[in-house]
């Protein structure tokens, strides 16, 4: 067993208006308070609802991390339409996700992009949400780990062991997000085994025992006991599941 503390993040993607994040805020707040989870928490609201969800998680003195889905790796200046590291930070943001599959296929991220992301976010002193996974034509022939681990390399190269300690993986076949397909716990483990060998080879083994990685891809309260009862799964990612209150709590409270 290792001392990894258990990272649940919600990815709220692009959805719901300012009320509506609020109020889920809230109530992810009450819950992760009157319930006492064993795993540290996390939401990442769009861009525009930051500053009311991290007023509403303040006044509530909660501990839920607030998270950004995604950060451009420059400082302040002539870069029309994208957000700082200083504007997030700004809001009480500490931890950024980088390289989610919406990015990398639907937006178009490559994987220099991916790569500057990482170490923007690290150079701000966040904590970067490394998303890396297969698609299913990748998956159907055997590529699952390769795929992972050319992603994983080019995102990483140049981050220290030291920085690692702000570095969390998620794990996220493409083709289980958002589908309501799972990937099997003993699936899902094999993965998250070989990411970590692989992080064992681009730092030190001590420094990837102590990396989170977490699954992404369909979690929800009735197959996250067995998820994160793998050894090498140290949270989620929670996109759907993530949108309301009691489902995210019933994921939480399957961490131990
Ligand atoms: P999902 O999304 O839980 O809806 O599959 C996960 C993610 O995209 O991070």
């Amino acid at each position: 067993m290792s001392d990894r503390r258990a990272f649940v993040a919600g990815n709220w993607k692009m959805n719901s208006d300012r009320a509506g994040a609020v109020a889920l805020a809230e109530g992810v707040a009450d819950l992760a308070k009157n319930e006492a989870w064993h795993c540290e928490v996390g939401i990442a609201p769009a861009f525009v609802h930051l500053d009311a969800v991290g007023r509403a998680l303040r006044a509530k003195n909660s501990l839920v991390r607030l998270g950004a889905q995604d950060m451009y790796p420059g400082g302040n200046g002539a870069f029309t339409g994208e957000v700082s590291a200083a504007m997030l930070k700004d809001l009480g943001v500490d931890f950024v996700l980088v390289g989610h599959s919406e990015r990398r296929h639907v937006i178009g991220e490559g994987e220099d992009v991916i790569a500057g992301k990482v170490r923007g976010v690290l150079d701000a002193g966040l904590t970067c949400v490394l998303c890396v996974g297969e698609k299913l034509d990748e998956r159907e022939v055997g590529k699952t780990d390769a795929v992972n681990e050319r992603q994983l390399r080019s995102a990483l190269a140049g981050v220290s062991a030291g920085e690692a300690e702000r570095v969390v993986i998620a794990y996220e076949p493409v083709w289980a997000i958002g589908t309501g397909k799972v990937a099997s716990p003993a699936d899902a483990q094999e993965a998250h085994a070989a990411v970590r060998g692989v992080l064992a080879d681009i730092f030190d083994a001590g420094t990837a025992a102590g990396i989170r990685i977490q699954y992404g891809g369909s979690m929800k309260p009735g197959n996250a006991v067995e998820l994160l009862a793998q050894g090498d799964i140290d949270g989620g990612l929670i996109g759907g599941a993530a949108l309301e209150a009691e489902s995210f709590a019933g994921i939480c409270r399957g961490a131990e």
